[in-house]
């Protein structure tokens, strides 16, 4: 995993190394200083020799001054560091997550998928930061002020015998059991994450089904689940504290004890059994020290995997297998022997063994139940979702033959549950073609029946839609989507219900200015009203995941009951209402 995630530390390595150095030698520095104060109480004051004392004084003060700009280097250099990596291991992440397809991101979620990018990450640029400073500084301090302490005093120094074992299994208890804490902590994060972004998303629908109350309930529930298992896992490490404190007051009275007598007893200077009480604290401070960065690397272990596991997902649909220089000629469709379902170890067949030819420039009307797969149908052909068997191909060329690229700027789709993004209209309308004229633009406008209530918006093409085009009436956000996808100027346009919100008459109206308009292109519409299709040169019902019919209204009015039954219900509404 550190061999996965050590190459987004690029750009940042000179930092990481600058923050080693420095922190290694703030150590060195703050290990040196208590060898002059022993000098000073050892020589200076066992001789009266202020000069002596003012020289190491300002000696010490010297070396204290070097040891801070160190410690305030490796500060520096270490979030430096720290926040670069992080930065970069959010860019990975991001750029794969753009990459995936549709049924990529179903596997995650998207709410796991923000707190990988998030939460996880920042996890990890606190332990790369913190581990930069302490992972050097620790074992160095421990080891050197060791060895200095025994140097002072061997027998002394048997006090650590005891001492450190003690720390030792003391710490390794806790790991054990802090550990998977954090976990679980994690999951619980994505977990309220998941709520708080569906319900943020959806607060309307929520509002209005007064259902606030409940959601709060689902929330506090999540919340008290990540809280208390943070109290576990934060608790454990608190209590590590205390513990920890004893024993190193419980070493600190033993060593005055001993240290005491041999004083007396003149086999130790005084000066030598103060430096002494510094690198008892040095050297358990250390260890404790070292006790936290394993915590916080079981932590972040956690969140690594899970960073990993986004880097490593293989995008479902990639260009491997694209031909250089393919091209959308034409709009004709075939599905050859297609069938597909959303999970792959599902049994049932969502589509099953489609076999259809529709030649360019036609209009296809699709009818059908719903969950009859219209909208699987559809969203196979601009390869948002990829047959699991059989071929489906676009201009007489499989769709895998294109670059995504080139295939979805030829085919234009109007997703049943289509967005739009906060900005202007003008911007919205864009995404469809960045470098539309102002006349392209009205003429889509117009195709679409946008400029209906166009004029009635207060700043025309530069009204600002909210979040996810909230200001809009749902017609007109169809509209304004529809009139998106005709900018593309698609070989295949493709309308998914996309009418479904509009009133009849401009219903008629957009699917004669379709007609009018976007002559050469095959025009695919979903649809629940017949009337939507019935001019259409073809029209498709499915039923089942299967298209049970095919032909032209008057053909299917003839052969198909399922079609007849839907005219004829839809018919006895129109003379009820009239
Ligand atoms: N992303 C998905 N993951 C798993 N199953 C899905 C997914 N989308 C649709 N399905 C399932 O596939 C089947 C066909 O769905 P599809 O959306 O194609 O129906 P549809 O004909 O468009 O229905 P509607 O008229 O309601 O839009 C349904 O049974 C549905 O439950
Ligand atoms: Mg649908």
């Amino acid at each position: 995993m550190l061999k996965k995630l050590s190459p987004y530390t690029r750009g940042y390595r000179k930092w990481i190394a600058l923050g080693v150095v420095c922190s290694a030698m703030d150590a060195i520095f703050q290990l040196l200083i208590p060898l002059v104060m022993a000098d000073i109480v050892d020589v200076g004051i066992a001789n009266a020799d202020t000069n002596f004392i003012v020289r190491k004084g300002v000696l010490m003060v010297g070396m204290a001054l070097v040891a801070l700009a160190f410690g305030l280097g490796s500060a520096v250099f270490s979030s430096r560091a720290g926040m670069g990596f992080g930065a970069n291991l959010r860019e990975a992440e991001y750029a794969r997550v753009q990459s995936f397809s549709f049924s990529n991101i179903e596997n995650f979620s998207t709410a796991s998928l923000v707190t990988r990018l998030t939460s996880d990450v920042n996890s990890m640029q606190m332990t790369l930061m913190m581990g930069m400073r302490l992972l050097v500084r620790a074992p160095v301090m421990l080891i050197a002020a060791l060895a200095l302490a025994i140097g002072l005093s061997r027998p002394l120094s048997r006090v650590f015998l005891v001492a450190i074992p003690l720390l030792m299994v003391f710490i390794s208890i806790l790991m054990v059991k802090v550990g998977p804490l954090f976990r679980i902590l994690q999951e619980k994060t994505d977990s309220l994450n998941l709520v708080v972004q569906e319900n943020l998303t959806g607060i309307r629908v929520v509002k209005s089904f007064v259902r606030e109350s409940h959601e709060k309930d689902k929330f506090a529930e999540r919340n008290n689940g990540l809280r208390s298992t943070s109290e576990k896992a934060f608790g454990a490490v608190v209590v590590n504290m205390p513990v920890m404190m004893l024993i190193v007051y419980g070493t600190i009275i033993a060593v005055m004890w001993f240290g005491g007598k041999m004083v007396y007893a003149g086999t130790m200077a005084v000066g030598n059994l103060t430096a002494f009480f510094t690198y008892i604290m040095e050297i358990l401070i250390s260890l404790m020290m070292v006790s936290m960065i394993f915590m916080m690397m079981s932590r972040s272990i956690a969140c690594a995997k899970r960073i990993c596991e986004v880097l490593d997902e293989v995008p479902a649909i990639t260009d491997d297998r694209a031909q250089s220089g393919a091209r959308v000629e034409a709009g004709s469709i075939d599905f050859d022997h297609v069938s597909f379902k959303y999970n792959t170890n599902g049994a049932e067949w969502v589509l099953e063994n489609i076999n259809l030819h529709i030649p360019a420039g036609f209009t296809v009307g699709i009818l059908g139940g719903t969950g009859s797969g219209k909208s699987t149908l559809v969203s196979l052909i601009p390869r948002l979702y990829e047959a699991q068997s059989g071929t489906v191909s676009v201009g007489g060329r499989p769709v895998a033959d294109y670059t995504m690229e080139h295939l979805r700027d030829a085919v234009s789709v109007v997703l049943q549950n289509n967005t739009l993004f906060s900005g202007t209209i003008r911007e919205n309308l864009r995404w469809g073609n960045p470098k539309a004229t102002e006349e392209q633009l009205q003429s889509a406008c117009r195709a679409a029946c946008v400029d209906e209530f166009l004029s009635r918006m207060p700043d025309g093409l530069d009204t600002d839609l909210g979040q996810g085009g909230v200001n809009v009436s749902g017609g007109q956000k169809q509209r304004l989507c529809i009139a998106r996808a005709i900018l593309k100027q698609p070989k295949i346009l493709i309308l998914d219900d996309s009418t479904s919100a509009v009133d009849t008459a401009t219903d008629a109206k957009i699917r004669q200015a379709l007609r009018k308009d976007l002559t050469g292109t095959t025009k695919l519409v979903i649809a629940q009203r017949v009337s939507s299709i019935a001019d259409a040169d073809l029209i498709l019902v499915m039923d089942q995941g299967h298209v049970a019919a095919q032909g032209t209204h008057k053909s299917l009015m003839k052969t198909c009951e399922i079609y007849r039954d839907v005219y004829r219900s839809q018919q006895e509404g129109v003379n009820i209402g009239g």
